[in-house]
This record gives C-alpha cells, sequence and structure tokens, in this order.
C-alpha cells in the first residue's frame, strides 16, 4: 500500500480474516468498497486447498468482480441463504458497533448478507472508529429508494429531522445515482441528538413507504477492525 491510510485498510482487513474467515467455513459474504480488496487478497492468500471448497456471496458489481477476478467461486444469496462469515467495510462504526454504510450505494446488498451470516465482520481505517454515528465525513445516511417515490420520501425526511436530506446524483452523468438494483439513494444528515440512538431513527426511516433499504446497521457487526496510523490494530467488540 502507498499511503498510511491504505496500510491501515491492508491492516484491519488481514486480521479479520485471519481471526474469523476460518477453514470451515464454506460461504463467505464479501462487501463493498475499497477495504474489501485486501479481505480478498488474504482469503485468497489461504491457498487453493481451503478455499476450491468455498463459495462467496458478492454484495453488488464490485465484490463480483474482485470475486471472479480471484479465480474464486461464485454464488448468490439466493441459493445460499445462509453464509458462515461476510467481512464488508463501513463508513463510520459507533462504540457499540452500529455502522454508517451505504457511502457506495450498496447497503441493501450488504445489510442482507450481513443478516444472513452467523457473524458478521467490519473492516475500516482509524477514520472510521467513532463514539456517536455522524462525526465523520460522510453527508448523512444513505437510503436506498424506490426511484418513482423519492419526492415523498425526501418530504418525509425533511419533517422527521433531516431538512437537508438530497438526491445522491451521480458525478459522470446529468441526473441520480442508480443503484445495482435499480433503485435511487438519499443521503440524509440527522442532528447529533437523533443519532445517539440510531436504532430509534433505523425503525423511523424504515417505516416511510418507498424507502427500500437504511443505511444504518444496529445490533449487527460482532466485531469491528480498525487499522491505526502507527500499524496497530482497535478490535471492537
Ligand atoms: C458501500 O455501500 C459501503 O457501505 C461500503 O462498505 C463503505 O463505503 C466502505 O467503503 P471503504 O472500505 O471504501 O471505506
Amino acid at each position: 500500500p502507498t499511503s498510511t491510510i491504505e496500510a491501515a485498510k491492508r491492516l484491519a482487513a488481514w486480521t479479520a480474516v485471519d481471526k474469523h474467515v476460518l477453514p470451515e467455513h464454506k460461504v463467505i459474504g464479501i462487501g463493498s468498497g475499497s477495504t474489501v480488496p485486501y479481505v480478498v487478497e488474504r482469503i485468497v492468500a489461504q491457498g487453493h486447498e481451503v478455499n476450491k471448497d468455498r463459495v462467496f456471496i458478492p454484495t453488488g458489481f464490485q465484490s463480483k468482480e474482485l470475486i471472479v477476478n480471484a479465480n474464486l467461486r461464485l454464488g448468490d444469496v439466493d441459493q445460499y441463504p445462509i453464509i458462515d462469515v461476510t467481512v464488508d467495510g463501513a463508513d463510520e462504526v459507533d462504540h457499540d458497533l452500529n455502522c454508517i454504510k451505504g457511502g457506495g450505494g450498496c447497503h441493501l446488498r450488504e445489510k442482507v448478507l450481513a443478516e444472513a451470516a452467523d457473524t458478521f465482520v467490519v473492516v475500516a481505517d482509524y477514520r472510521k472508529n467513532s463514539e456517536v454515528l455522524g462525526t465523520t465525513f460522510i453527508q448523512g445516511i444513505p437510503i436506498e429508494v424506490a426511484s418513482f417515490a423519492y419526492a415523498k420520501v425526501l418530504q418525509n425526511l425533511h419533517l422527521i429531522g433531516s431538512p437537508k436530506a438530497v438526491l445522491r446524483m451521480a458525478k459522470a452523468k446529468a441526473g441520480p445515482v442508480v443503484s445495482d438494483n435499480g433503485n435511487f439513494i438519499i443521503d440524509a444528515p440527522f442532528p447529533a441528538e437523533m443519532m445517539k440512538d440510531p436504532y430509534t431513527l433505523l425503525t423511523r426511516i424504515k417505516m416511510l413507504t418507498g424507502v427500500v433499504e437504511v443505511g444504518l446497521f444496529c445490533q449487527m457487526a460482532k466485531a469491528a477492525y480498525f487499522g491505526n496510523q502507527d500499524g496497530s490494530v482497535t478490535v471492537k467488540w
């Protein structure tokens, strides 16, 4: 890795794989983002003997490519609804292991794979390690919505405490970001007071009709690994 941040991501990913992706694990969920390539790298290093009997379930286009390019066997969650372990990145993780996810717009599949897994483990660099959600650089809570309902959901979000909620726009196209599932993404920042109780907020947002999934992962992760600048790893569990 060329930078401190890349080194931290790799350290977190390798440590988590060494601890949680065991030879007896045959169905493995692979998350999305820039930390997950190091997860796949470490799994590949476990060797062909152990990997030949495994199947890997992706959380989106990017992780599917990672799995295929690493010559690992690809499966899907409709064939394998019980996953041994899922390893994924996060945009932010609080003291209770609640996470904000969906910076890459993949949180619907990520949540399905996290929930389907016996063990869900998060890997990230030190910038994602927070006390309370909403204190890092992420632009609010990512919310995947049915495209035709986005304006109604935006109105709802403005009323329940996120007046600055916006539709996520694509950078290289004139129009909104479209998720791997053909939906739109809203980014909704909420005040710190509301972020302190992410589970209540999650249930309120999820009740809004048109919302497909909310990028708040509450009471899901068994452990979170953060690579630090000094080469150490912080583990929360
Ligand atoms: C994708 O939708 C996100 O939930 C990612 O898991 C998250 O953005 C982590 O990405 P990095 O590993 O690049 O920080």
